[in-house]
């Protein structure tokens, strides 16, 4: 799919000129309309998680011209997800918050074209990171699948 690099690079760098704001606003969507996430933040510094998040998040927009760079690093970051207690059912729990913080950033700036972009620009980085993840039966549960 061909991203819309340049609409997704430019209304990141007004969303990056509120960073703070708008990942403080993002937990705070996630944990009111997906309750049933926050456990899996039970020990988790939010602080620390919202800075590393959202530079991730630049990570991520700074290469969307280096598609190979980028797909290693986000297969990479859906391994780890494992590991936390992500599953892909919650993949567009995070997706939903992400964007309506976006979109409370953005304003007015927040057209049909920026949402969209957005949107498509999610889904390929929810994809990769599940192709890095391994969700087979054995992993979930090794105990009671022999
Ligand atoms: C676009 C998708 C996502 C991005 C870019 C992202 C980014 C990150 C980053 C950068 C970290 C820091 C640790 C590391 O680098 O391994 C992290 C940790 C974490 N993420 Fe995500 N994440 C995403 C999706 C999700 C989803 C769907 C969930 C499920 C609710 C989730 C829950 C967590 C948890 C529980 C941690 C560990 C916190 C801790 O260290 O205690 N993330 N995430």
């Amino acid at each position: 799919m061909a991203l819309n690099v340049e609409l997704l690079e430019s209304s990141f760098a007004q969303i990056k000129m509120n960073s703070s704001e708008v990942t403080k606003r993002f937990y705070t969507l996630l944990f009111t309309d997906y309750p049933e996430v926050q456990p899996l933040f039970a020990n988790t510094h939010m602080e620390k998680q919202g800075k590393q998040l959202f530079q991730s998040l630049v990570f991520t927009v700074n290469n969307l011209r280096k598609p190979d760079a980028l797909s290693d690093v986000l297969r990479g970051l859906g391994t780890r997800h494992v590991q936390y207690g992500v599953l892909p059912q919650h993949y567009p729990m995070v997706g939903s918050s992400l964007l309506k913080a976006f979109e409370v950033s953005l304003g007015t700036a927040w057209t049909p074209d920026v949402q969209q972009a957005w949107i498509e620009a999610y889904e390929v980085v929810a994809q990769l990171m599940l192709e890095g993840a391994d969700y087979s039966p054995e992993r979930l549960m090794p105990t009671v699948v022999k």
